[in-house]
């Protein structure tokens, strides 16, 4: 069964999608954070004659972008009669404005009052979907939990555990041990998508889940080790949260801690040398590619003293969220339109690739607090001084002048990685992009990055 849930707060959605992927068998469970998002995609179904979902969940209370809750309910009202329809909150919805009498009074309306125990909230949901059903199942001696929540936290109270058969289950991580995001990786590499608790140990988890703070972290307390395993979690939580959902404001708060984290690590560590030495024995290129990616732009924009809090934003931004639609590890590595490894791949993907600069603007810049000009370096991260870049083929002076020192931290950070970022390359690598990067908004960063990078070397 489709399950549409709307809840502002991410933590409280992730925690009942917890809930509902345990108590509804096969539901699949499409999550907003907003109504007007969840509307759009309602009506996009039922003007297509599609059926909607089976059932709609969503947090009773909340204004966000003229689309309440009530004006939700008004609109399903009047197109998906038959859908259930449950609210939850903590007042009645009779206290709540925009809520009538005449949706109150539906059968398909259900309000589910809180607080409530997570085993009220089953009976509830159960008695929803199921009202002719007599006898509840009994709960399962397992919970699960989706593989991604626990990259929300590095550390569980209890053991954790995967499933190889119905009655057979396997401790893959141990009760108050750290863990790291390797750890997890390899498990998702397994194509793991729930890990298990016990349930007599579930009741402590949620509890530990809703209060962890571990990415609320403070940047500027948090040692260089500290930031980044944090910078680790974040970045897979973001790439979670931004497209599976768009940019909520969870979202957008993670962002700024990754940023601020990033700024305390240029800060605490002024040679790009040793920060670079820090990525030279992992193994996550995504990860790397960003997170290096905005190490050197921002170095560049000091070496070039063309540093302000804008412009360190936008490029940190976008450094994080530029290949945010790309999954797979060899098509991120690709730079150029005639690149031979496109062979491995059939038309429609190497199309979706070359315009993947487009779709991760289009994701992101939506968003209020996104800086416009980060939305034109992710727009034009793949375009290069020979002109014949993609999506748009610009020429070199066509380039933004902020895109331009991205592009160039871009291909150094590529090139060092083609070379395992051995540092004793980064003379030639810089000599060779010298040679390329000569022209239009390229020259000034350019020059700047091998003048200074240059002599400091000497
Ligand atoms: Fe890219
Ligand atoms: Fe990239």
């Amino acid at each position: 069964m489709e399950l549409v849930f709307i809840h502002p707060d991410d933590k409280s959605r992730s925690l009942y999608r917890i809930y509902l992927e345990n108590i509804l068998e096969d539901c699949k469970v499409i999550e907003f954070f907003n109504f007007k998002k969840a509307q759009d995609f309602v009506s996009q179904r039922v003007e297509k004659g599609e059926k909607a979902c089976d059932l709609i969940l969503a947090a009773s209370e909340g204004e966000f972008e003229d689309h309440s809750a009530a004006t939700f309910a008004l609109y399903c009202d009047q197109h998906l009669s038959r859908v259930p329809f449950v609210t939850i909150g903590e007042r009645p919805l009779e206290e709540i404005a925009g809520f009538d009498s005449d949706h109150i009074n539906k059968a398909t309306t259900h309000h589910i009052l809180l607080p409530l125990s997570p085993a009220d909230f089953r009976a509830q949901i159960l008695g929803v979907v199921y009202p002719d059903r007599m006898r509840l199942e009994p709960i399962a001696a397992f919970q699960k939990v989706r593989l991604i929540n626990f990259f929300r936290y590095n550390k569980t109270h209890c053991n954790v555990y995967i499933r190889l058969g119905r009655l057979k289950y396997v401790k893959v991580l141990n009760a108050n041990t750290l863990y790291n995001k390797s750890d997890l990786d390899k498990l998702k590499a397994r194509d793991i998508e729930f890990l298990y608790i016990r349930n007599d140990d579930f009741q402590r988890f949620q509890v530990n889940y809703f209060h962890n703070r571990f990415l609320e972290f403070d940047a500027s307390l948090a040692t260089t080790e500290e930031l980044k395993a944090k910078l680790e979690f974040t970045h897979v939580i973001l790439q979670e949260l931004v497209t599976s959902l768009g940019f909520s404001q969870s979202a957008i708060d993670l962002t700024e801690k990754s940023l601020k984290a990033i700024y305390a690590l240029i800060d605490k560590e002024h040679s790009l040398g040793v920060l670079l030495h820090h990525f030279s024995l992992r193994d996550d290129y995504l990860y790397d590619h960003s997170y290096l990616t905005s190490l050197v732009a921002c170095d560049l924009l000091r070496r070039m003293n063309w540093f302000t809090g804008e412009r360190l934003d936008a490029l940190g931004f976008a450094a994080l969220f530029h290949d945010i639609t790309v999954k797979e590890v060899s098509l991120a590595r690709i730079n150029r339109r005639d690149d031979e490894r496109f062979c491995h791949y059939n038309e429609s993907v190497k199309e979706k690739y070359l315009k993947h600069p487009l779709e991760a603007t289009l994701l992101v810049q939506s968003h209020p607090h996104i800086p416009k000009d980060a939305c034109i370096v992710i727009e034009q991260h793949h375009e290069n001084p020979e002109g014949n870049g993609f999506p748009k083929a610009l020429k070199a002076q066509e380039i933004n002048p902020l895109s331009a020192v991205f592009i160039i931290a871009h291909e150094f950070v590529a090139e060092l990685e083609k070379k395992d970022y051995d540092q004793d390359q980064m003379n030639s690598i810089l000599k060779s992009m010298a040679a390329r990067f000569n022209k239009g908004h390229f020259k000034k960063p350019m020059d700047a990055f091998c003048a200074s990078f240059l002599s400091e070397a000497a």
